[in-house]
């Protein structure tokens, strides 16, 4: 896979529309041009009016061989208008930069200009580079408006933090050009963007034996891990799934390994973690076991005698440990207070790429339930907010940004 820069022609033969807006980051969609054309792609370039004050279209006419559209109104070559005929053309539209007009338009269904009405007449997949000043990018009314994007299922790569071109300091600066590359690549293929991966992902709670009947425990059903898990299968991967005991069918074509114990969970890891690119730890891993299994039933009178615990293996915290920079791992935190900042933590010390945090308390219930909802959770940025969707949307979503952070790695 990816996007190493020799061996690079990732994108041979695909058709992206590249628009491009009005802000200070324009220039850098030339050196964008210009990446996207050395992978292989064609490239057709449709500016805003505003984009083409800070840089000119004749930059990306000569950069891509080939006109470029700024205006509704030119007179066109053949009968063809050619917001449609772009649009039927493409097989992605990448917006790059994106300014919050565009992204107000695009929200809103406005189409006033070549780029806002190619669009509207748009039917494939859409990936998003915002960029702006950072109270442009807090604004409520943006928020609001990115929200919309993402729920239309458009990829919205960045901002990222940083210096910005006013001179101050925050979000809003133009994600990296590999980050906009992976999320073009992962897109070109939306059905399939983990083809060719090895993804590992576990499931459902452990239980810890204090004797043959009883056990310590917790109410994860799995499903969030099995969602994971069919939709990986979806997308393409080789999946193995390491469940703990729950009742829930198999998804097709993924292989399943069966476990009970934290100790047995981190075994199974452990044998087949060198061979995964992206590992999900979605399982409800105990923390506790008993300091020893009886091996007859615990008489109810020597039961306080018996509850010595010890703590089990900590499955992440020990592929952390082993884990290689061409590796992806993410993680899940549900926690019932300080959801991010748990997160944060468990960021750093199982040295994940990302984690999803989950609030579980009250209505924000997760276990067993068909939804979820969170933050996704990366080192450094604002944490991304997922509102409340299917656990299988959520899968998309995890996956997505999984693969993307690893063909940046690679
Ligand atoms: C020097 C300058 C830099 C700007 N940079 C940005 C920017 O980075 N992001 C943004 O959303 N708007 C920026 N703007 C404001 C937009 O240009 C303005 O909202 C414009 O209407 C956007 O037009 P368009 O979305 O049709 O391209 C900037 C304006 C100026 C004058």
């Amino acid at each position: 896979m990816a996007a190493g820069p020799q061996d690079n022609q990732t994108l041979a033969g695909r058709k992206i529309i590249l628009g491009i807006s009005g802000g200070i980051a324009a220039y850098k969609a030339a050196d964008l041009a210009r990446q996207l054309r050395k992978r292989g792609a064609e490239l057709r370039v449709v500016m805003t009016r505003n984009a083409a004050q800070f840089v000119s279209p004749l930059t990306f006419a000569t950069l891509t061989q080939a006109p470029v559209c700024v205006s509704l109104w030119k007179q066109p070559d053949a009968w063809s208008m050619e917001h449609i005929s772009n649009a039927r053309w493409g097989d992605l539209l990448l917006v790059a930069p994106a300014t919050a007009n565009v992204i107000a338009k695009f929200a809103h269904g406005i189409a006033d200009d070549a780029l806002t009405t190619l669009y509207l007449a748009w039917r494939g997949p859409v990936v998003i580079a915002p960029a702006m000043n950072t109270a442009m990018f807090e604004h409520p009314a943006y928020q609001a408006n990115e929200a919309v994007l993402r729920q239309r299922g458009h990829a919205i790569v960045g901002p990222e933090s940083g210096e910005l071109a006013c001179g101050e300091e925050g979000a809003g600066r133009l994600a990296s050009l590999d980050a906009i590359l992976a999320a073009v690549e992962t897109h070109m293929s939306p059905d399939r963007p983990l083809e060719g991966l090895r993804v590992l992902i576990t499931a459902g709670p452990t239980r810890e034996f204090l004797d043959p009947i009883r056990f310590l425990s917790n109410p994860s059903s799995g499903k969030m891990g099995f969602a994971l898990a069919e939709q990986a299968s979806r997308m393409g991967a080789e999946v193995t799934l390491i469940a703990g005991p729950v009742t829930l069918p198999t998804p097709s074509g993924v292989e399943r390994v069966d476990v009970v114990s934290a100790q047995a969970m981190h075994d199974a890891v452990m044998e087949r973690c060198g061979q995964a690119d992206i590992l999900v730890f979605a399982a409800a891993v105990s923390d506790f076991a008993p300091e020893r299994a009886a091996e007859s039933k615990i008489k109810k009178r020597e039961w306080a005698r018996s509850l010595q615990l010890r703590r089990t293996p900590d499955v992440a915290r020990a592929f952390g440990q082993v884990k290689r920079p061409d590796q992806v791992s993410v993680g899940f935190a549900a926690d019932t207070e300080d959801v991010v900042q748990s997160a944060r933590m468990k960021l750093r010390e199982k040295r994940f790429d990302f984690v999803l945090a989950n609030p579980v308390r009250g209505e924000e219930q997760v276990f067993g339930s068909e939804h979820n909802r969170g933050w996704l959770v990366g080192p450094s940025g604002r944490p991304r907010a997922l509102e409340r969707m299917t656990k299988s949307e959520m899968a998309r979503h995890v996956l997505q940004h999984a693969v993307e952070v690893l063909r940046r790695k690679r």
